[in-house]
């Protein structure tokens, strides 16, 4: 296992690209499966929740070939249709398979994915939908079987107490493009990746109209073929890139800055004192160049998270972070999963001053963060402690950052392009394994953050 060992106090300076997003990339990597013609995908990121589904995608008998951050996915044994537990443990997102099997192999097993560290993740509402579809579920041996001959449109009420759901919009949406007649899917997840797949779906000949808003409908069609598209940039990755450098006061520009997908946390940052400028202004802008730069204190604000549009549960621990260092009281209340807050415990070891009621987190902001060995228990929770990291005084250690790798491609050596100073160590030997040369003897890449901009209240 690897740690992260960084030294906090270096402004994050210059210009970096965001990356393809995983949570659009996984759904869109399922979408093969509804069709024997080849589907290319473009500017898939490298991380090892892609690598899972591709293992996936070969044992449900896909061909799949990779040449960089292109795919082209091939299903060409169409009689598997087993998601075996030892795959779908490792990646949740194995769910996604569910609905384009149905629908083109009108059979699928797949294990029940069980709850995560952020909390339960159960998936009652993707099974609600295939049934609605007309399909026969039966749970046996901690597997999923579903059942069908030829799936049957219908109307589809996919709102939960937390909301919707956004991969059970997904499958649902992706099984009705080849049900009969018209199904319209109500209370839908509207998060851009959900719009994504529905723009690969309709170019791979299905017919879907309203993706991206509450309701959609699908007039199923016969059958669907190939096609070619290019991922949505990560609005997670870019909107925890931007917090990075808020914290540390840098000066960056990002591009592929998916500006239209990100308005609830450029938002907050605005009310923090974070500038985050747009340096185009085509409209409408998923990718465009922003320019970021940091105010010496930090306003305190409130926030929620919430479906798409209101801001994200998956940016909520590294806002957090940032947040611990304002000038008052901040408070965060988590609406989509309530404990999603492993990285508390961890940030207060830093200094943080955080109080934890129910769903709701009271940051009383601290004058500065002082570095520490933390441990990582989740992938955005990760995110939060590097970035605590970097605006801490000294040096921090996190561990077990194969959760972090898990949705950043390389993320210690994307920080230190711009100037931060994070090794990434083997946890068993000590041994350096990656990211700055050694921070001892490294010439700086980012200027030092003095002391009073770094800590104004000191
Ligand atoms: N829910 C139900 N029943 C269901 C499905 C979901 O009650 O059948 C609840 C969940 O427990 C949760 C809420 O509904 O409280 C929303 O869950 P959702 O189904 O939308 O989550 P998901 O589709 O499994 C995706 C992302 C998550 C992200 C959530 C919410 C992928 C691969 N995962 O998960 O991403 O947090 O949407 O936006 O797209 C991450 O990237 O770190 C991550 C966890």
């Amino acid at each position: 296992m690897d740690d992260f060992r960084i030294q906090g106090g270096t402004r994050l300076n210059g210009r970096l690209t965001v990356d393809g997003s995983k949570n659009a990339a996984l759904p869109l990597m399922a979408a093969p499966l509804l069709t024997s013609e080849p589907v290319v995908l473009h500017g898939i990121p490298p991380l090892a929740d892609v690598r899972s589904m591709e293992r996936l995608l070969a044992e449900l008998g896909c061909r799949v070939d990779r040449s960089g951050r292109s795919m082209q996915v091939q299903a060409q044994d169409e009689k598997r249709y087993h998601a075996r537990y030892e795959i779908v443990k490792t990646m949740r997102a194995s769910i996604c398979t569910l609905g384009p099997m149905l629908a083109r192999r009108g059979e699928v097993r797949i294990s029940m994915p069980g709850g995560c560290a952020i909390g339960d993740r159960p998936v009652d509402l993707h099974l609600r939908g295939m049934e609605a579809l007309g399909a026969d579920i039966t749970l046996e041996g901690g597997d999923i079987i579903a059942r069908a001959d030829r799936l049957k449109g219908n109307t589809i009420f996919l709102g939960g107490p937390f909301g919707s759901t956004v991969l059970g919009t997904a499958n649902v949406m992706s099984a009705a493009t080849l049900a009969e007649g018209h199904t319209v899917i109500e209370s839908a997840a509207c998060e851009p990746e959900i719009a994504d797949l529905a723009k690969l779906l309709n170019a791979m000949g299905a017919r879907i109209f309203g993706a991206g808003t509450p309701r959609i409908t699908i007039e199923g069609v016969e059958e669907l073929h190939g096609a070619e598209h290019v991922v949505l940039p990560d609005r997670i990755v870019a909107g925890t890139l931007a917090i990075a450098t808020a914290i540390t006061r840098g000066d960056v520009h990002l591009e592929q800055f998916p500006w239209d997908h990100l308005l609830a946390l450029t938002d907050r940052l605005q009310e923090i004192g974070v500038k985050i400028e747009r340096t185009d202004m085509s409209e409408p802008c998923e990718r465009c160049t922003v320019h970021i730069t940091a105010p010496d204190a930090f306003k305190p604000v409130l926030f929620t998270t919430q479906p798409y549009p209101g801001f994200p549960t998956d940016l909520q621990a590294q806002l957090m972070a940032l947040l611990c260092i304002a000038e008052g009281n901040s408070i965060v209340t988590e609406k989509i999963y309530p404990d999603r807050f492993m990285h508390v415990p961890e940030l207060s070891r830093m200094g943080a001053r955080l109080i934890r009621q129910g769903a709701t987190v009271v940051v009383q902001g601290v004058p500065e963060l002082i570095g520490a060995p933390v441990m990582a228990s989740d992938l955005r929770g990760s995110a939060s402690l590097i970035i605590a990291g970097l605006a801490a005084r000294g040096e921090t250690t996190v561990s077990r950052v194969y959760h972090v790798d898990r949705g950043y491609v390389r993320l210690e050596e994307q920080l230190n392009s711009l100037g931060a100073m994070i090794e990434r160590v083997n946890a068993e030997t000590g041994e350096v394994i990656g990211g700055a040369p050694s921070i001892t003897t490294r010439p700086l890449g980012g200027v030092q953050i003095p002391a009073t901009a770094a800590h104004p209240r000191a």
